[in-house]
């Protein structure tokens, strides 16, 4: 009974008409039950004044279960076909005018082991790491946990607490490869379940070799890169280039990866994986491609007064170190008072009318050669009116 002290004075003062707070009781007050099985209890009022509601609850105040239900006069609590989350209290709260009070049932649900696994399987590992599965399982009674390995009854040692059944390896070897099962067993049943771990890197795996590990082409030759792999079963060889698509003009036969007329963006690394079921193993040839370099005057066409300065820039694409090399069509030599630098420009601080011409750029790598022709025209002031 849970009365506050102002309702003991008004009971105490009222009590012969308004009665007395309800005093109930549950029976049974703790109920076992298998999984499946129906379950009732009887919520019983002694002595109160009529009328008294009685209303059933779970005692962490949740709704009741879908599977419940109550007799007409709200009395009898049924949970049928019961399942293991309807174990717990269940309360049944009588009022009436004088005040109310409870009474609480325990129900049990027996049932076999549920068992989860943490990680679920397969485990693909690297030989020599640490590997841990964790068996976790719930069940009433609560369910003893034993691990053993497929096709062997013998018990493995493992570590267990707070009913946490723990599997490990400090370093797996290729020998501990297999499927291992955690058990859970109690008076309900037995449940089993299964994890593969699988070692790679241990005998039969595969190792990747390419020919070249770097690659130095032409631009539009034809490349083969080569890739060879031990291990068993035979690997499958597959190769990818580094954050690309490998050139569309490609071809791959039995590990040979072939590129025609390769450009200078099909330069990158390029990866050889070689798979097979005990893992795989990853080779790399890097590629550069060399082109030759291709050359352009800036500006490729000027016109100049006597006395006016002379810039030319001849730029050039195409693989380093490129050399550049000015002169004059038909004259051979530049005019003097010419400078030029190593990256390519040509500079006369005054030019004459002399000057006028073709001027050419050859650049030149170990590849090959290009040139850029530039014409200057120079005009004194009586011609440029003319024009
Ligand atoms: C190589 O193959 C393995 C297994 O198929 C895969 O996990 C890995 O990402 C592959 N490597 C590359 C670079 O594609």
């Amino acid at each position: 009974m849970d009365l506050s002290p102002g309702a003991l004075i008004l009971c105490s003062l009222l009590c012969s008409v308004a009665g007395q707070a309800p005093v109930v009781s549950v029976q049974p007050r703790t109920a076992t039950v298998r999984q499946g099985e129906s379950v009732s209890f009887r919520c019983q009022v002694g002595r109160g004044a009529q009328p008294v509601q009685l209303e059933w609850k779970r005692a962490t105040n949740q709704a009741l279960p879908d599977n419940a239900k109550l007799g007409p006069d709200g009395s009898v609590l049924t949970v049928a076909n019961t399942r293991p989350g309807n174990q717990g209290q269940y309360r049944c709260v009588a009022s009436n005018s004088a005040g109310r009070s409870t009474a609480t049932a325990v129900l049990n649900v027996k049932h076999a082991p549920k068992v989860r696994l943490t990680p679920a399987g397969p485990l693909r590992v690297r030989m020599g790491v640490p590997v841990s599965v964790e068996c976790r399982a719930t069940g009433r009674p609560h369910p003893t946990l034993t691990w053993k390995r497929q096709g062997s009854t013998l018990q493995l040692v493992t570590a267990e607490t707070n009913d946490v059944n723990t599997i490990k390896w400090a370093a797996v070897r290729p020998e501990d490869a297999g499927v291992y099962i955690c058990q859970a067993v109690n008076n309900e049943g037995v449940t089993e379940v299964k994890v593969e771990i699988i070692v790679e890197g241990g005998a039969g795996a595969p190792v990747a070799v390419v020919s070249n590990t770097e690659m130095t082409v032409v631009e539009g030759h034809v490349v083969t890169m080569e890739c060879q792999a031990s291990g068993s079963p035979p690997p499958v060889i597959t190769w990818s280039k580094l954050r690309a698509p490998l050139p569309w003009k490609h071809t791959l036969v039995g590990g040979v990866l072939t590129l025609t007329s390769v450009g200078r963006q099909d330069s990158g690394q390029y990866i050889c994986n070689a798979t097979n079921i005990h893992g795989y193993s990853e080779a790399y040839t890097q590629m550069e491609v060399e082109t030759p370099p291709y050359a352009t005057c800036l500006p490729d066409q000027v016109r100049l007064q006597p006395g006016d300065s002379l810039r030319l820039q001849c730029l050039a694409h195409g693989s380093h170190p490129i050399q550049f090399v000015w002169s004059r069509v038909g004259r051979g030599s530049l005019p003097a008072g010419a400078e030029t630098t190593k990256d390519g420009r040509l500079l006369i601080a005054h030019v004459k009318l002399g000057d006028s011409g073709t001027y050419k750029c050859v650049t030149t790598n170990h590849i090959g050669s290009s040139e850029a022709l530039a014409k200057v025209i120079i005009k004194g002031e009586l011609h440029t009116w003319l024009v």
